[in-house]
């Protein structure tokens, strides 16, 4: 079944002062197709979702919509309020009305099989703001769903999700292409590629490098290709595990009130130990504890031989990075420079025994680790400028510059491209080599096994298990996640 085009764009130019983000590009989206869009950070995926969608002008081309096509858009960045209700930001602007009144029930009555569909099962009076951010990214695509829209534009929806909120997503999209909607989704996961897309675009510097090719026609390797232009993909390395090296974590009997329960364990000098769990599973919580940021109840911590950390500040003194997943609320001041965020992390460290390097000398690292990273912007340019991964980049080298002795990741590659997440676990690799002790949550299963030594697996605010050696797979992670946990009931 063909449902013919419901947008098609031409030739279009957008140049923000000297950077060409779109350079002449074209796409075309019919109805009952998802169409993938992928490409490095900084190739110009969200300029074309911005101008597709009408929030930015063109300087040159044409965007031509099938007549009366409503479109609805996720933007990369959250666009909630978060203090406002779940109700509404689900009904912003056109709240369904009844002798001039807001119709609650009208608004609840439509909103809830659409969270339904996406697994979420919310009190709407709730307040945004105190939802995690993965079922903050689930609301706004309610959101989205809820205007009925012809086309729906995704931007990296699942950055924040996990795998089975994802699977969610693609039953979703599935009902939405069969019912006529054209999808455009854009995405660094190159296996949600296979998995949903029926067609995928490859954007490399601002140009088409593949143009809608239908998805059997393509396999990962020609996207990554296609993507980096030929240059080669930054090669794993693997941080070894040093059984008989100082133990510079330690966590024993830790509880905290309804999110940890006689949490034990280690984490040694040049490990690189993985937490995971399914949403609330605690495994975030412990490394909050680590970082100072959560106050525990009962049990012993000791962060590099200086015991409990207080506070962030007081675990920084203690040689902790943290590198956050949510960027805009923790990890940076968007209106800022590079050079500015860098040195902040040097105010938050002072004090820090020895080693903490003088602030020239982390700008100096700081530079060094985004050129790795190939960051597309230098120390002056205000970070809010910055595509989506290009600002994970700052916050990712802002903090590994301090020379830390305990790394603490939750999901560092969150938005990134292939290229630069090999080389952000390369980073992390070299920081371990260098006996850094490492700490890291990802919704990433498959960044788990490619980076960790082990992985310890928390249900219900325990450690239920640890998975290392051969056995550390994606799918022996997922089992474990989901063992202890009843498909439905019990509860
Ligand atoms: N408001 C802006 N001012 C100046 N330059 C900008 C602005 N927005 C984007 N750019 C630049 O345009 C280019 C394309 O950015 P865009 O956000 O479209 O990338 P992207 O493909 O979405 O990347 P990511 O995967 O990191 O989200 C980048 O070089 C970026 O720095
Ligand atoms: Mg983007």
């Amino acid at each position: 079944m063909t449902y013919g085009d419901i947008l098609v764009a031409q030739g279009l130019v957008k140049s923000y002062g000297g950077v060409r983000a779109l350079d002449g590009i074209g796409v075309r989206l019919r109805g009952g197709e998802v169409h993938a869009l992928v490409g490095e950070n900084g190739a110009g995926k969200s300029t074309l979702v911005r101008i597709l969608s009408g929030v930015l002008a063109a300087d040159e081309g044409v965007v031509r919509t099938a007549p009366g096509s409503r479109l609805a858009v996720v933007s990369q960045e959250l666009s909630l309020f978060p203090d406002l209700t779940v109700r509404e930001n689900l009904f912003p602007t056109g709240p369904p009305r009844r002798f001039g009144l807001l119709d609650r029930g009208a608004m609840d009555r439509a909103a809830r099989p659409v969270l339904a569909d996406l697994g979420l099962h919310l009190d709407l009076g709730q307040e945004l703001g105190e939802l995690s951010l993965a079922d903050q990214q689930l609301t706004e695509i309610a959101r989205a769903l809820l205007r009925s829209p012809r086309l729906l534009i995704l931007d990296e929806p699942t950055s924040a999700l996990p795998l089975a909120a994802v699977n969610r997503l693609a039953g979703v999209l599935r009902t939405l292409t069969g019912r006529g909607i054209a999808v455009l989704y854009v995405t660094h996961f190159l296996d949600e590629v296979m998995r949903f897309a029926h067609r995928v675009t490859v954007l490399r510097d601002g140009q088409v490098a593949l143009a809608g090719v239908p998805r059997a026609e393509v396999g990962v390797p020609q996207l990554v290709t296609a993507m980096l232009g030929g240059r080669p993909p930054v090669p794993l390395r693997r941080a070894r595990a040093v059984v008989d090296r100082p133990p510079v974590v330690v966590l024993s009997g830790v509880s905290v009130p309804g999110r940890l329960t006689d949490v034990t364990f280690t984490v040694r000098a040049g490990e690189v130990v993985g937490v995971a769990g399914l949403q609330g599973a605690g495994h975030l919580d412990a490394l909050e504890v680590v970082c100072g940021r959560t106050a525990i109840s009962a049990g012993r911590v000791d962060v590099a031989g200086r015991g409990t950390p207080r506070s962030l500040r007081d675990a920084v003194r203690s040689g902790v990075a943290f590198v956050p997943s949510d960027r805009k609320r923790h990890g940076l001041m968007t209106d800022r420079t590079v050079w500015e965020n860098t040195t902040t992390v040097s105010w938050l460290a002072l004090g820090r025994g020895g080693a903490m390097p003088s602030r020239s000398e982390l700008v100096r690292r700081t530079t060094d680790l985004t050129q790795r990273l190939r960051l597309r912007g230098g120390p002056y340019d205000v970070v809010a400028r910055l595509s989506g991964g290009n600002q994970q980049k700052v916050v990712f080298a802002k903090w590994l510059a301090t020379d830390p002795k305990i790394v603490v990741l939750d999901d560092p590659t969150r938005g990134v491209d292939v290229g630069v997440r090999a080389e952000m676990h390369r980073i992390v690799g070299e920081l371990a080599a260098g006996g850094a002790a490492v700490l890291l949550a990802s919704t990433d299963l498959a960044e788990l096994t490619e980076v960790c030594d082990r992985v310890l697996v928390f249900v219900r605010g325990r450690v239920t298990g640890e998975v290392h050696g051969e056995r550390l797979t994606e799918h022996a992670l997922a089992v474990a996640l989901q063992q202890a946990v009843p498909e439905s009931g019990a509860g």
